[in-house]
């Protein structure tokens, strides 16, 4: 992935400025300081340590770049600026400097998807569209809108309680996808495609039509 190039294209697709972290190996596991090590040490399986140690190391890159303490121990999401995402044993990290703003990031691997997980997710108007994609392009399309789903619930400042229905993508086709939710709030959301997957990243604020 080439984060540069990424965050170029995030920031302008978006108007909004973002920085992207990534982890995905165990080099610089020994930078997690004494509270996250603590943090860390409670969860059970080494996949959960693995990932939350990675995740944990990709927001680190992402507050340093933002000029903030890198320590992430009192740091609970949803919160202001920063949001991240595991895929595969990739840890990605968002965040943007623009003060009391939301970002949400969520990341998938790209695979041939059974298109009855689209009922669980998507509302009427949704699957509407995805059944006019060509069928060669609809598992891509459904995993572009379940990521969409999935940063913009991330994005939501109060989300406890929320499920993937409440969210409405008003315009699926757009590079930059409108999303409403049924409590007015308006979100922005775009999506990349990298060797890692589909990568889709949100902020607050209305999208493109189609
Ligand atoms: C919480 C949720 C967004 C996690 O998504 P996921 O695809 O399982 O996992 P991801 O790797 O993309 O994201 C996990 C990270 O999201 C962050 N996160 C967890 N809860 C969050 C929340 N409520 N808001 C924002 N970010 C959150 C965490 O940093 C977590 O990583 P960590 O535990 O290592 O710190 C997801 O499980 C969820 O609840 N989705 C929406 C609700 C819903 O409809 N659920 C039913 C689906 S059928």
């Amino acid at each position: 992935m080439r984060l540069t190039e990424l965050e170029n294209r995030a920031s302008e697709t978006l108007r909004l400025p973002i920085r992207i972290g990534v982890c995905d190996s165990d080099d610089g596991a020994a930078d997690l300081n004494s509270a996250e090590t603590a943090q860390l040490e409670r969860f059970e399986t080494d996949a959960r340590r693995r990932d939350w140690r990675r995740g944990r190391l990709a927001l680190k890159a992402v507050l340093r770049s933002l000029d903030r303490s890198d320590d992430t121990s009192d740091i609970r999401l949803p919160a202001p600026q920063l949001s991240l995402t595991h895929g595969d044993g990739t840890a990605i990290a968002v965040g943007t400097p623009q003060p009391d703003t939301h970002v949400g990031v969520d990341v998938e691997a790209l695979r041939p998807v059974n298109m009855r997980m689209a009922l669980w997710f998507l509302n009427e108007a949704e699957l509407d569209w995805l059944s006019r994609r060509e069928p060669s392009e609809r598992s891509a399309a459904l995993i572009r809108l379940w990521t969409i789903k999935e940063a913009v619930f991330k994005c939501h400042p109060a989300n406890d309680g929320l499920v993937m229905t409440d969210f409405t993508i008003r315009s699926p086709s757009a590079d930059v996808s409108d999303v409403r939710t049924a409590d007015g709030l308006q979100f922005r959301c775009a999506s990349f495609h990298e060797d890692v997957g589909i990568i889709s990243i949100a902020t607050q604020g209305e999208g493109n039509e189609d």
